[in-house]
């Protein structure tokens, strides 16, 4: 989710492994029914629903008391600040959240809004990874979930239909960011004089011009769906052309389908090796299925789904690693920039849970699968051990001789916390990350099983009882001290988009928003499947 934080040779041996590895005769079943068969009734009334979006309620008031319209809320100061380009990042965030909760008083305020801003202007650097997802991404779910008839619509057309108009000038103001000689977009653009702010890294001491892969490769399902609402090909064009660089790797990658966080944009080569699905990559391999599902007759996405079994059975073979005398924990390893496993795994890479569970079932394949549940469960210890019962940001853990990747990781502090937990804790902020309790929402909605349930319902409350002590929903800086040691005067836009809207449907009737009618970009917005299986 984001791009900006990428942290880290093996041979070309290596290459070509997962080929190599048992081949897993491929399903002709291409299109599969996501969603385990519920019984009728299930989740019927739930209070826990009921109680989830009570909370978005009470944090709404907060936002909108102190902080409407602006991008953020500052809960301590009781203040706001524009750090998303000063549109109302919260407004459109949140929107299409309150229209699955059926909050229509709320969604009126909300559209309102929408429809006043000019998106063509700001007097901000505007970031073209969070225009997309979070702007672009909201406008397209909120009127995709709108017009659905599965939620009520006492709203007016013509603010519903200003959802879409503003995500095309929104997305048109943006398009200069592919004016560069391969097409990958640059990472930022000044609205006021128009120039391009390229984003550089620096490897062997030498400066290129960069983009991440998560930068290029996130864009692509929404410029589909906005190409196919809008019937303007542009959108889909620019998309496409970058995700070529994605798919056709140079130089290849360490391993199969684990391609690095930054290419040149001047030559679309890549010019670091450190995969895996972590922060940097993420997203792009989320697209790569969650596109095929979207349009599975589109043969640039039938392609990206091929590239995503790469990527899923190099994980296997490669990555997916248990610690030290822990074999029931399974860990997605992130590599360093030439390639190397490292040991260590962030946050964001807790989505892969998630995102192998909705791949493994669409393709029926049930090792993929079982490799999802495998991390769901794994990120679910992490909030599980806490004190607090909330997840920290980043951790790591001792291999199978039982080192580190990196030798200062080796000291008693990080030793005593490995024989408790299994690994250790390297950030222990907790930043209202959404990732493992969107794994535990997948995992509960492909499997049926319960306990998923009861895992974001002990999430939940832990989230209600940590922010209630002074102030409620501010972030925190550390997950194993009483109420999570200091509090962060901030709450970002993706707690009302994702936390809550992921919490709100794990204990919803499984039909709300059913995995096998809309897809959901990285950001929690769920579009309109084009063609359903
Ligand atoms: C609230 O934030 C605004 C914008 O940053 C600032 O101008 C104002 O002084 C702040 N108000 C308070 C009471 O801190
Ligand atoms: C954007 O460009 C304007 C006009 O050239 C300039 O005044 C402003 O400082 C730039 N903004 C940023 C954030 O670079
Ligand atoms: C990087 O981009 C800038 C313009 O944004 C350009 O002036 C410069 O020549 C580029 N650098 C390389 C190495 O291509
Ligand atoms: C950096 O140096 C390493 C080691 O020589 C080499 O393998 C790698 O390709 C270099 N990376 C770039 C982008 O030149
Ligand atoms: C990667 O390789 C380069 C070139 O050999 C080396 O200078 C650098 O220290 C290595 N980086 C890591 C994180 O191992
Ligand atoms: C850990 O999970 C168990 C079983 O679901 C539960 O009883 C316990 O309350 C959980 N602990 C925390 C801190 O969430
Ligand atoms: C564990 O890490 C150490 C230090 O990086 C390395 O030398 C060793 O080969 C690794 N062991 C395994 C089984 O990967
Ligand atoms: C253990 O190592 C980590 C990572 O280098 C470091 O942040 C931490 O302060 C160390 N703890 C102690 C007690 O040395
Ligand atoms: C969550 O916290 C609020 C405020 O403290 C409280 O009113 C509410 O009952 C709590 N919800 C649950 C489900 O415990």
């Amino acid at each position: 989710m984001v791009p900006g934080f990428s942290h880290a040779l093996m041979a070309l041996a290596m290459i070509g492994q997962a080929s190599a590895a048992p081949s897993h005769a491929r399903s002709s079943a291409t299109c599969g029914t996501v969603q385990f068969d519920f019984p009728a009734g299930t989740n019927k009334n739930d209070p826990r629903a009921e109680a989830v979006k009570q909370a978005y309620v009470r944090e709404w008031n907060e936002y909108s008391k102190y902080a409407f319209p602006n991008d953020d809320l500052l809960p301590i100061t009781h203040n706001y600040t524009n750090d998303l380009f000063g549109w109302g990042a919260t407004v459109v965030d949140a929107i299409d959240t309150a229209v699955v909760m059926g909050l229509t008083d709320i969604v009126e305020q909300q559209l309102k809004h929408i429809a006043s801003v000019d998106f063509k202007k700001s007097a901000y650097l505007v970031d073209f990874f969070d225009v997309n997802i979070r702007y672009i991404g909201g406008l397209l779910s909120a009127y995709d979930l709108i017009k659905s008839g599965d939620f009520p619509n006492p709203y007016d057309d013509d603010l519903v239909e200003a959802l879409l108009s503003q995500a095309k000038s929104l997305a048109t103001a943006i398009s200069p960011v592919f004016d560069t000689v391969t097409g990958l977009p640059v990472a930022n653009l000044n609205f006021t004089s128009g120039e391009l702010v390229q984003s550089t890294t620096t490897v062997n001491g030498t400066q290129y011009n960069s983009t991440n892969t998560a930068q290029a490769g996130t864009m692509i399902l929404e410029y589909y769906r906005l190409s196919d609402l809008t019937g303007d090909e542009s959108f889909r064009e620019h998309a496409q052309k970058a995700e070529g660089y994605l798919i056709n790797p140079s130089p290849a990658p360490a391993f199969p389908g684990l391609v690095g966080t930054e290419l040149d944009t001047e030559t679309g080569k890549f010019i670091t090796l450190d995969g895996g699905w972590e922060a940097g990559v993420d997203s792009f391999i989320e697209y790569l299925i969650k596109t095929y599902v979207y349009d599975r007759d589109d043969s640039l996405a039938s392609n990206m789904k091929d590239f995503w079994i790469t990527t899923a059975e190099s994980s296997i073979e490669n990555i997916a690693l248990h610690p030290y005398n822990q074999p029931q924990i399974t860990f997605l390893s992130q590599l360093d920039v030439n390639g190397s496993i490292m040991w260590t795994m962030d946050d964001y890479a807790c989505f892969a849970g998630g995102n192998l569970l909705l791949g493994g079932k669409y393709l029926d394949r049930p090792d993929i699968t079982e490799l999802g549940v495998k991390v769901a469960d794994s990120c679910h210890l992490w909030y599980n051990q806490t004190l607090t019962g909330l997840g920290p940001s980043s951790i790591g853990w001792y291999n199978a001789s039982n080192q580190p990747y990196d030798s200062s990781y080796n000291n008693a502090t990080y030793r005593a916390e490995a024989s408790k937990y299994g690994y250790f804790i390297e950030d222990p902020s907790y930043r209202s990350y959404p990732e493992p309790l969107e794994s535990i929402f997948y995992a509960y909605r492909v499997t049926g099983d319960e306990r998923w349930q009861d895992y974001n319902w002990e999430i939940f409350n832990a989230l209600n009882t940590t922010r209630s002590k002074s102030v409620p929903y501010a972030e925190i800086t550390d997950v194993n001290e009483p109420y999570g040691g200091t509090l962060v005067n901030y709450v970002s836009s993706f707690y009302f988009a994702e936390v809550l809207k992921y919490l709100y449907l794990s204990f919803a009737e499984p039909d709300v928003v059913s995995l096998d009618k809309y897809v959901f970009n990285t950001e929690c917005h769920p579009f309109t499947i084009k063609k359903a299986c």
